[in-house]
């Protein structure tokens, strides 16, 4: 298949540890693979180290707390390369602590990151997904989005609040041949999970069924599988992949 002919999948925060799983999956599964990042030095590193695996991944920079900043990307990405076939909303952080300590610029911080992103990339996208007749959009959440967690009241917030703009886009895009999913992934061991105390951390593990963190590549799988044409009919879905810590 000529590179025209590929499908081009967005993968946001695509540095960390969830995001290179995805894009590396991506690109097996044959997507030409934008990634996004913040940290130009990291993301340059981050590329090279890819390259030598074999994987020929660009990327473009955007702070997608910023709206300006994920236009001017897209727009870039569409003149260079063409339109956002599959867009993965992964950028995300934490800034744990007790509510009652937790600061404005704390809770702004993780709004901004986690959730205004999903708006200020997704906004940019869709109309030409609509146009196009094809479109993914992959959100990804959390656990703690759907039961809470304590330390997390702006991240589950966040994380919550993806969920209800995933159901809502669904409906109204549903007709137009675009998907709009959440996955709520659990415990992964990502470098987020393990700045996690270790007390803590060990006590979470335990308090999964499965009994162990889980894997990049188990949710790279499921993007994959969201992203592909398999998944035509699943829409509006939030989809846990928790190894049993979370089950209603
Ligand atoms: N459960 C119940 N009580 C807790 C507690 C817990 N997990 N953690 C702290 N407390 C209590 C303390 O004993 C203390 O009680 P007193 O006031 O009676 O003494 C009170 O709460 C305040 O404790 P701290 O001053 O230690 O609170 P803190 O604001 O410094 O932060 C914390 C606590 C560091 C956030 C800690 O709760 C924690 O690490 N929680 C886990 C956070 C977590 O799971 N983060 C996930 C990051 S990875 C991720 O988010 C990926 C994903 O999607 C899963």
């Amino acid at each position: 298949m000529s590179v025209s002919e590929k499908r081009i999948v967005l993968v946001t925060g695509a540095t960390g540890g969830l995001g290179t799983a995805m894009c590396k999956k991506l690109y097996d599964d044959g997507y030409v693979v934008v990634a996004n990042y913040r940290n130009e030095e990291k993301a340059i590193e981050w590329q090279k180290h890819l390259h030598n695996e074999g994987y020929d991944i660009r990327i473009y920079y955007a702070d997608v707390a910023d709206y300006e900043s994920c236009g001017k990307m897209i727009e870039k990405i569409a003149e260079e390369i063409g339109h956002v076939d599959v867009l993965v909303n992964n950028a995300g952080i934490t800034k744990d602590g007790a509510f009652r300590k937790m600061t404005y610029e704390n809770w702004r911080a993780v709004m901004a990151t986690n959730l205004d992103s999903v708006f200020n990339c997704t906004r940019h996208v869709i109309n030409h997904m609509i146009e196009k007749g094809f479109g993914r959009i992959i959100n990804i959440s959390s656990v703690n989005g759907q039961r809470g967690q304590f330390g997390q009241a702006n991240y589950s917030a966040a994380k919550a609040g993806m969920h209800g703009f995933t159901k809502t886009l669904a409906m109204e895009v549903a007709n137009k041949g675009v998907t709009v999913n959440t996955i709520s992934p659990g415990y992964i061991g990502t470098d987020m999970v393990m700045a996690v105390k270790e007390e803590v951390r060990n006590q979470i593990i335990s308090q999964i069924p499965i009994g162990r963190l889980g894997g990049t590549e188990e949710v790279a799988y499921l993007v994959s599988f969201l992203a592909s044409e398999h998944a035509n009919f699943i829409t509006g879905a939030n989809m846990s992949i928790n190894g049993g810590q979370h089950v209603y």
